[in-house]
């Protein structure tokens, strides 16, 4: 990919980012997180920007805290920020299937991972989310996830809110990450960059289709690219 990405977010004055960044986000950071999260930097430069930022992994980490799931699911894991985030806030019995369909990312967060001695509570699964989701529908004993968190191919959100209506329980959390796509979602589509501007319409679709989806009640939270949450009723 070419194209220069944006600052995460919709934190649109870096000196806002930067004061709750330094007073609320950095201090306290799990070590491996930030050792991740240079590695990541150093590795992919710009691209860097694909990981949930600081401040949206401490909100998934006290959400997770919160609710104690015991099976949840990540879709879309690069170099594992939000799961490393994810794995160190469930209980020693808490387990994670993170799917992606590239394994080089996966790669350069797991000696991070390691260290910080989470490696067990994850499955990776390196394949197109759809056909591992399909294949779990597919099961005669089919899977039962608490939570499960969205961060990949935009395009197939609306897919994977139909199979994950089915993979998580009643009562539980799916979050869709992304759902401000960089504020532009608010923005008049001649403001927008020309190379954002598909997946800006893929999204505020998307969002229409949340809030008027009577199996789930929503959140929109106003943090890192924006995150919907999801709760299913029935
Ligand atoms: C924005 S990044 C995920 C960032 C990650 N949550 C983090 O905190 O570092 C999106 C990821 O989704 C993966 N992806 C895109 N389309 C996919 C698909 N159809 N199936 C599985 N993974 C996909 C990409 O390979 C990429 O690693």
């Amino acid at each position: 990919m070419s194209y220069v990405l944006p600052p995460k977010g919709i934190l649109q004055t870096e000196a806002l980012k930067k004061y709750i960044y330094e007073t609320s986000a950095f201090p306290g950071e799990h070590e491996q997180l930030k050792e991740l999260r240079e590695a990541t930097k150093k590795k992919y430069g710009n691209l860097s920007e694909m990981s949930v930022p600081v401040d949206e992994g401490r909100f998934l980490s006290m959400l997770l805290k919160v609710m104690n799931p015991k099976r949840t699911l990540e879709v879309g894991v690069f170099t594992g920020y939000s799961l490393l985030s994810t794995a160190l806030a469930l209980a020693q019995d808490g387990q994670i299937t993170a799917i992606d369909k590239d394994g080089e990312g996966y790669e350069i967060g797991l000696p991070f991972i390691q260290k910080a001695g989470v490696e067990g509570k994850i499955n990776f699964i390196q394949s197109e989310a759809s056909s591992v989701l399909s294949e779990m529908l597919s099961n005669d004993k089919q899977p039962e996830f608490d939570f499960a968190f969205v961060d990949a191919d935009k395009s197939n959100y609306k897919h994977y809110h139909e199979q994950l209506l089915k993979l998580v329980k009643t009562g539980g959390i799916i979050a869709y990450d992304n759902t401000l796509w960089y504020g532009l979602v608010a923005k008049e589509e001649d403001e927008v960059p020309e190379h954002l501007r598909i997946v800006r319409t893929v999204i505020m679709e998307f969002n229409k289709l949340l809030s008027s989806d009577p199996r789930v009640e929503i959140s929109q939270v106003s943090i890192g690219d924006g995150v919907t949450l999801c709760r299913r009723l029935y």
